[in-house]
């Protein structure tokens, strides 16, 4: 069963090289700015624990399964459940991951572009000297104006684009290894300056003492979303880069250090932001614009602040940079292999479509913002709809059938790499992904909608 890594296929060359891929897919605005805003809306302490458990319970263990898939069927997505399930529609999950990839993209690529604007914006002085109102009035008339938000939008697509056409080595690789260390670095940098700030602990205690009065169904389903959506899981990216990591990694290890390595950086984030809102006098549920309001705030009341601020938004970018290449790799890997296109027209191909859908999401934060779908913009509906309905529902069917179809034998293999390794962790594993981790997520969906009540 061990045949050698498929020749014609790029592999990532060595045990970092796969940490700094997959970390540096699941680490990124996910973490910065998504995970901060929404636990600010979810209650803090409260959310941060639910949260926890998912990445634990259900998150580590979908990395794996996802992993397993990717490097057994050593195809994108679609193919690899084609090979492994052939004549059975398991690959429509694939499918689904695809049809993600594009939605995911839209919207993640707008927030990456606010992310060039405000590092623009802090280059050259202009957020500097502002009043808490005035910083608001700005992100409101950046995104209103419309014009600056696409040609971001534009740039940022362009650069996801300009790795993806270099492969998997020379692209992917050689940045995430570069740019992933740069990232936590700045990142310490940043917290720390933010915890010595006058007034810090009330943001320090909004987010580590829980107040469970505060969990709703809302709360839980908006914990699994983002528990999906932060270790990039549910939509095949990792299954995709999981048919690149040669026959010799140890996937289990790999998918416990990225899920570490992916829920320190949010936990950082957030010790990074709140004791700022706190101290600033801010809410901590100013929505999507938090990173983006809030902060610029406090770095103009900290010494050598345009420099941190400087710093945070370049981090920002290019933790967001890692994170989008692995997600449009999963649509070009899918146009490469199953349409039989070059990488190069793969790559464009996907990147023009998406920036249809793309352009669109961007204008309804700003002159569509009053076009409504069940009260969502587009921006906020594709959100919503991926991270918190795609992902759980592609989760949920991975660990099906990695738990009640794939040959445990092969599963097994696929863990200790035909015997090599341990995997002492293997039952746990196999019961986890038989029934705790698709009965707690089957669960999360009744629960939030209403169906069943504790
Ligand atoms: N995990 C990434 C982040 O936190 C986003 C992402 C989601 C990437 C899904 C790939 C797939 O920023």
């Amino acid at each position: 069963m061990n045949e050698p890594n498929n020749k014609g296929r790029d592999h990532f060359s060595s045990r970092f090289a796969v940490i700094a891929a997959v970390a540096g897919s699941a680490i990124g605005l996910g973490n910065i700015w998504r995970f901060p805003y929404v636990a600010g809306e979810n209650g803090g302490g409260a959310f941060l624990i639910i949260y926890l458990l998912f990445v634990l319970a259900i998150g580590i263990p979908v990395m794996t399964s996802e992993f397993i898939i990717g490097r057994a069927g050593q195809k994108n997505p679609y193919g690899s459940f084609r090979k492994l399930a052939p004549g059975k529609p398991w690959y429509l999950i694939g499918l689904m991951g695809v049809a993600a990839a594009f939605m995911i993209l839209a919207f993640y690529t707008t927030v990456s572009g606010w992310t060039l604007e405000y590092f623009y914006q802090t280059l050259t002085g202009s957020l500097a000297g502002k009043s808490d109102s005035e910083l608001t009035m700005m992100f409101d008339d950046f995104l209103m104006g419309s014009f600056r938000p696409v040609i971001w939008f534009i740039v940022f697509m362009g650069f996801t684009a300009f790795i993806i056409l270099s492969g998997v080595k020379k692209g992917i690789e050689r940045y995430t290894k570069m740019l992933m260390p740069v990232l936590f670095l700045l990142l310490i940098a940043l917290c720390i300056r933010s915890v010595t700030l006058d007034g810090a602990g009330e943001g320090l205690s909004f987010l580590f003492s829980p107040d469970f009065s505060k969990i709703t169904p809302k709360v839980i389903l908006e914990a699994l979303g983002q528990a999906f959506f932060s270790l990039s899981i549910g939509m095949g990216t990792l299954i995709t880069y999981g048919s690149y990591i040669s026959k010799s990694e140890d996937l289990g290890f790999s998918a416990l250090s990225v899920g570490i390595a992916d829920t320190l950086v949010a936990v950082i984030a957030g010790v990074a932001i709140f004791p700022a809102v706190f101290a600033l006098g801010g809410s901590p549920a100013s929505g999507t614009g938090l990173v983006f309001i809030v902060l610029p705030g406090v770095f103009q009341k900290m010494p050598f602040g345009e420099i941190f601020q400087l710093l945070f938004f370049l981090l920002l970018s290019v933790a967001a940079l890692t994170s989008t290449i692995s997600v449009l790799e999963v649509i070009v890997a899918y146009l490469v292999e199953e349409l039989s296109m070059t990488r190069k027209k793969a790559t464009i191909a996907a990147t023009l479509m998406v920036s249809v859908l793309g352009i669109v999401t961007v204008l309804s934060m700003g002159s569509l913002r009053s076009f409504l779908i069940f009260g969502k913009n587009i921006f906020g509906l594709l959100e919503f709809l991926t991270s918190n309905v795609m992902l759980p529902l592609g989760g949920l069917f991975i660990v099906i059938f990695i738990g009640w179809f794939f040959s445990p034998q092969l599963t097994k293999a696929e863990l200790t790499n035909e015997g090599r390794l341990k995997a002492g962790y293997f039952p746990v594993y196999m019961f986890i992904v038989r029934f705790v981790a698709p009965l707690a997520i089957a669960m999360v969906f009744l629960y939030s909608l209403g169906i069943i009540r504790f």
